[in-house]
């Protein structure tokens, strides 16, 4: 019974990653094929390119009250549209700042890189940001009905 309460009250971060098509989706569609676990509270936005990010997309996500996003793009050197990811990066540098001076905290946002064959690897960056966002708690721009069901009141 005590299981089953602590179960029930356990709060799980909701995570949208922002995948492009060639490679962070790919990698995120092999984890799933290759049966890897991860967080059920992820959420995969499909775009073409981690260029075609705008700061507001990320920043409108927040807003809603998501607890986390991570920006999953080609390894530096294999954006299929040249320098996407380099632009993601210097974009996702910036709403960094942003979050940080909100008082949000930059560590709810990551961009990471990877090849289309690295399903582990971006399993494991799953984790990761979702081990960081767990240890800072719901976000406190999450809708109230949200924050009763993620433990807060
Ligand atoms: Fe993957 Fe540009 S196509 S980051």
């Amino acid at each position: 019974m005590m299981q089953l309460e602590k179960e029930q009250t356990a709060w799980t971060p909701e995570i949208i990653a922002f995948c492009c098509n060639y490679c962070g989706f790919a990698a995120a569609d092999l984890a799933g094929i290759q049966r890897m676990q991860y967080s059920a509270g992820l959420r995969i936005v499909h775009m073409p390119c981690t260029g075609k990010i705008e700061m507001e997309y990320i920043l409108d996500a927040f807003e809603r009250g998501v607890d986390g996003v991570l920006v999953v793009g080609c390894l530096e050197g294999g954006c299929h549209f040249m320098e996407g990811n380099l632009r993601a990066r210097k974009r996702t540098e910036r709403v960094c700042l942003i979050l940080d001076e909100i008082g949000l905290g930059s560590e709810r946002l990551k961009m990471v890189n990877v090849s289309d064959a690295m399903a582990p690897e971006f399993v494991q960056h799953v984790q990761e940001i979702v081990s960081t966002v767990t240890a800072l708690g719901p976000s406190p721009l999450k809708p109230s009905e949200n924050k009763e069901s993620a433990g807060e009141s």
